[in-house]
């Protein structure tokens, strides 16, 4: 059986976060899981070299794209390296035989005249790369990032999507897994039926944007950076996919995917423009495209201007792989958004890693060393129960996984860490071994004990790899935990009496929670901001300071000017994101009196984290309409650098009303 699992191709502008962590683990869970399962698995991650980002990126940083590129992308590489990522494949959509597919299909879609060139008028996002309709725009801004927009009115080729609208409904609707979660196919599903389907612009005249894969039918334009990205999944099984997997799969294989896994914000490329390109190139469609949801810290949306981006390799080197990789996926159901924070990760490691499973592997190891010689013990009978629910995991981890329910699939496992728990406290070992007659009972919970440590290290493997084969190890098993096959091992009684066990010291040591500093400010928001501040004062004061003042010199006003403005403080009562908008939150503000007010701020904040905090508000501001919602005020916030607001907070409690002088 062909198992084909993709991750997102991830931009090389930037550092890789936890977010990129978080897909290309699960992808390596179900990876590795599928291999002991004796499947034929491909798992295929890589970048997205190409656009817009990619070339202003390598512009400020002095470089040419490819250069940079190939500088950016051993980040990812080493990366993955550390967090033990087992993919087989690594595509760069800058290699030569992907922009070859590229260009053989974009030609066989204008040859078939799915592509047609047309004049187009609309406004563009640069940043964002795409273009809106007037009737999309937020106070005449991008609706997505808020920043300005420019009218365009140049000739383009499209993409003929519209044709597809029918079919890509009738599609979803007869496979419910083809968009998991459920939430998420009712949203495209939704989307399609409530408007029509565009067409889409698949082009940009190199004039405007050079770093690209020049249109095999007009030199003068580089392709849509997602139509160049998405057919990587396609590409790549062609070309960089073993060729025992069309022996025995057929010419296309490993293609069609059987899970693409993406972040919810790239769901509509997906399942709308990828879904129907590959209608129109009769290319068959993947099995399921999964969307899962985004991690924030300490409840704040993660952004560069606030400091708080995890950095994966940081967390690994400072807890282990291991916990990070459990902690992502234990920690919410896959789908759903979740907040990272060092306090729930050292607790989940203490709790769970070092407390339940640890213990009970330093445990069993110790009384077998004390009662047995360290020899697996020969048992008297088979413990049927501890059998049943052992074997039975199998199962319910296949359940579990083809919906990719990894924190299920955990707490099934965590089912047996347990009951084997609990089995060697009501037997208690050390009071049988006290009493000569009960030898035989002594070396049937010594076996079961160990037995169980068996079955957790087989289907732990795929989710904590490095922890697993030192467990496996010590188990005295000899053959490599990475090439066993789950269908053969996962049956009681395959521990042999006699083995020798070894004790190579705790598998997941305790964190020390009493150190206060734990070094927190690497994740802290607050001293991040602090230390961002503190740059920004140190640039102020040097040229590019003055260059402002001189600059602002120009631009004085009088205390006249000032007064006219009236600025108070504000208590949010109430906050909830505006419907139909990425960015806008509705505020309930009480200012003296209560007021309602609009602001672009959902990049950087959740309106939960917002209600009761207070905020400074200009509040004589004439009443404007947002996406029909009136705004009767406006909040302050300062822009970050990376263009986010921080919103002004006092630093101490202040009565809603009180001026601000
Ligand atoms: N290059 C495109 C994908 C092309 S796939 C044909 C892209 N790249 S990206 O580097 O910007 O983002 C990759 C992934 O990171 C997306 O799936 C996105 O959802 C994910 N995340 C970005 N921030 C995230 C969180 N805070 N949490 C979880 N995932 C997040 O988009």
């Amino acid at each position: 059986m062909n198992f084909y699992v993709t991750t997102p191709i991830y931009y090389v502008n930037d550092q890789p976060h936890i977010g990129h962590a978080y897909t290309t683990v699960a992808a390596d869970v179900l990876a590795r899981y599928h291999r002991m399962r004796g499947r034929d698995v491909y798992f295929q991650t890589g970048t997205d070299e190409h656009g817009q980002k990619v070339q202003s990126a390598a512009e400020e940083r002095g470089l040419d794209p490819k250069g940079h590129a190939d500088m950016m992308v051993e980040n990812f590489k080493t990366l993955w390296t550390k967090l033990d990522i087992s993919h087989d494949a690594f595509i760069r959509t800058t290699d030569a035989d992907h922009t070859k597919v590229v260009r053989e299909l974009l030609q066989r879609l204008w040859d078939e005249k799915q592509i047609v060139k047309r004049t187009y008028s609309g406004w563009y996002c640069t940043p964002d790369e795409r273009f809106w309709m007037e009737k999309d725009l937020v106070e005449g801004c991008c609706p997505d990032c808020g920043r300005e927009v420019e009218k365009i009115e140049e000739d383009n080729y499209f993409f003929l999507m519209s044709e597809y609208q029918d079919r890509l409904t009738e599609h979803i609707q007869k496979n419910p897994g083809y968009i998991l979660p459920e939430t998420r196919r009712n949203e495209v599903l939704g989307f399609l039926k409530n408007q029509p389907l565009g067409d889409l612009c698949i082009s940009r005249p190199k004039t405007r944007l050079a770093w690209g894969v020049t249109l095999p039918f007009d030199e003068d334009f580089v392709t849509y950076v997602w139509f160049d990205a998405l057919l990587n999944y396609y590409s790549g099984a062609q070309y960089l996919a073993p060729a025992e997997f069309k022996k025995t799969n057929g010419d296309l294989a490993p293609w069609p995917a059987t899970h693409h896994l993406i972040g919810k914000d790239i769901l509509t490329t997906h399942a709308v423009y990828w879904s129907t390109m590959l209608m129109a190139l009769e290319i068959p469609l993947p099995e399921n495209i999964f969307a899962h949801g985004w991690w924030t810290v300490e409840g704040r949306k993660m952004s560069k201007s606030l400091g708080n981006v995890v950095e994966p390799a940081g967390v690994a080197e400072k807890y282990g792989v291991d916990a990070f990789r459990y902690f992502l996926l234990r920690e919410v159901p896959f789908g759903l958004d979740g907040d990272f924070s060092e306090d729930a990760l050292v607790n989940r490691i203490n709790t769970e890693l070092a407390n339940d499973l640890g213990n009970l592997q330093s445990r069993v190891l110790k009384m077998v060393a004390k009662y047995c010689k360290s020899e697996v013990p020969e048992p008297e009978e088979t413990e049927e129960e501890m059998k049943a629910l052992a074997e039975g995991i199998l199962d319910a981890l296949e359940g579990h996984l083809e919906v990719l329910q990894f924190q299920r699939a955990l707490d099934e496992i965590w089912k047996l860490v347990s009951f084997v728990n609990k089995y060697i406290d009501t037997n208690a070992p050390w009071a049988l071994a006290k009493d000569p007659a009960k030898a035989g009972r002594l070396r049937t919970v010594l076996y079961s004990s160990t037995e169980a440590l068996r079955f957790l290290a087989l289907y732990l493997h795929p989710f904590m790899p490095g922890s697993t084969v030192k467990l496996w190890r010590t188990l005295g098993q000899g053959e490599d935990l990475r090439e066993i096959s789950l269908d053969k091992e996962a049956r009681w009684g395959r521990l042999k009496p006699g083995t020798g066990l070894l004790d190579e010291g705790p598998l997941f040591p305790r964190i020390d929670t009493g150190k206060k500093e734990r070094e927190r400010a690497k994740f802290e928001p607050k001293r991040a901001t602090e230390k961002a501040i503190g740059e920004m004062r140190q640039k102020l004061s040097g040229k590019e300071g003055k260059d402002m003042e001189e600059k602002a010199a120009d631009n004085l006003i009088s205390i006249d000017g000032l007064t006219k403005v009236e600025i108070k403080t504000g208590k949010v009562l109430k906050a909830e994101a505006v419907e139909g908008s990425n960015k806008l939150i509705r505020l309930e503000v009480d200012t003296g009196e209560p007021r309602q007010i609009v602001a672009g701020i959902g990049n950087a904040y959740r309106p939960e984290d917002l209600e009761g905090k207070t905020i400074v508000v200009v509040t004589n501001l004439k009443p404007a309409k947002l996406m029909g919602i009136e705004s009767q005020g406006m909040l302050l916030a300062a822009t970050g650098p990376d263009g986010e607001p921080s919103v002004l907070m006092p630093d101490r409690e202040v009565p809603p009303g009180s001026k601000i002088k």
